[in-house]
């Protein structure tokens, strides 16, 4: 499949593309910590030895030239490090009616997704909005997941905006937890505030 064909949209010179830019990691394996490798291995079985290569494939800065994708940071388990992480869990994964939901806000590949899902959330309680549109597609190459997740649970949209909060809210609202990771800094402190009211709404 030629993801470059199909995802590139910026010009070849575009300072984005930079290689000078300290988000753009050349090496794949000096970026790689073995705690990255979880994802790919447990969740997308993906074998040790060919990690490495499949991201390379389906998620490098030729095909999407963006911070998250340079330092690999859509391999981290963001959530696993945070304080609530083991309550966030037992809320997911205890039976209740009707069953907890989950959004993360600002995504990206939706790793935290798959992260929860391997640690047994069942799928259906969780979903991911971003504001840009390939995410779900290349989330699915990166994490060879796609029959275990429906398309409405990766909502596309501008966070900010109240169509998309609206789409928020029709689609599977009221959340019961929404997850903001390395999001809140995109913003002024004006536009902060905006999206803190917005979650608190979601919720
Ligand atoms: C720094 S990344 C963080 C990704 C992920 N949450 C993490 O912890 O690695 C910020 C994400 O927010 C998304 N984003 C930026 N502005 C947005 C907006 N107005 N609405 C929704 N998503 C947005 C970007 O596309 C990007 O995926």
């Amino acid at each position: 499949m030629d993801l470059t064909a199909e995802i590139i949209t910026l010009p070849n010179d575009h300072p984005a593309r930079s290689k000078a830019l300290p988000w753009y990691n050349s090496s794949i394996s000096g970026a790689l910590r073995p705690s990255m490798s979880f994802l790919p291995e447990n969740w997308s079985k993906i074998r040790a030895g060919e990690v490495e290569a499949h991201i390379h494939n389906v998620a490098s800065w030729k095909v999407l030239p963006r911070p998250s994708i340079g330092k690999f940071r859509f391999l981290e388990q963001v959530l696993l490090r945070h304080p609530s992480y083991e309550q966030v869990l037992t809320a997911l994964t205890t039976r209740s009616t009707p069953p907890p939901r989950f959004l993360d806000i600002g995504a990206c590949l939706d790793q935290d997704l798959r992260m929860l899902a391997s640690a047994g959330v069942p799928t259906d309680q969780l979903s991911g909005t971003d504001i840009f549109p390939k995410f779900e597609r290349i989330g699915h190459m990166v994490f060879r997941d796609e029959d275990q997740f429906s398309s409405t649970q990766f909502i596309c949209g501008n966070s900010l905006s109240h169509d998309a909060q609206d789409s928020l809210r029709d689609t599977r609202g009221p959340w019961s937890i929404v997850h903001l990771s390395m999001f809140l800094h995109i913003f002024d402190l004006d536009d902060q505030e905006r999206v803190c009211m917005r979650v608190m709404d979601l919720l």
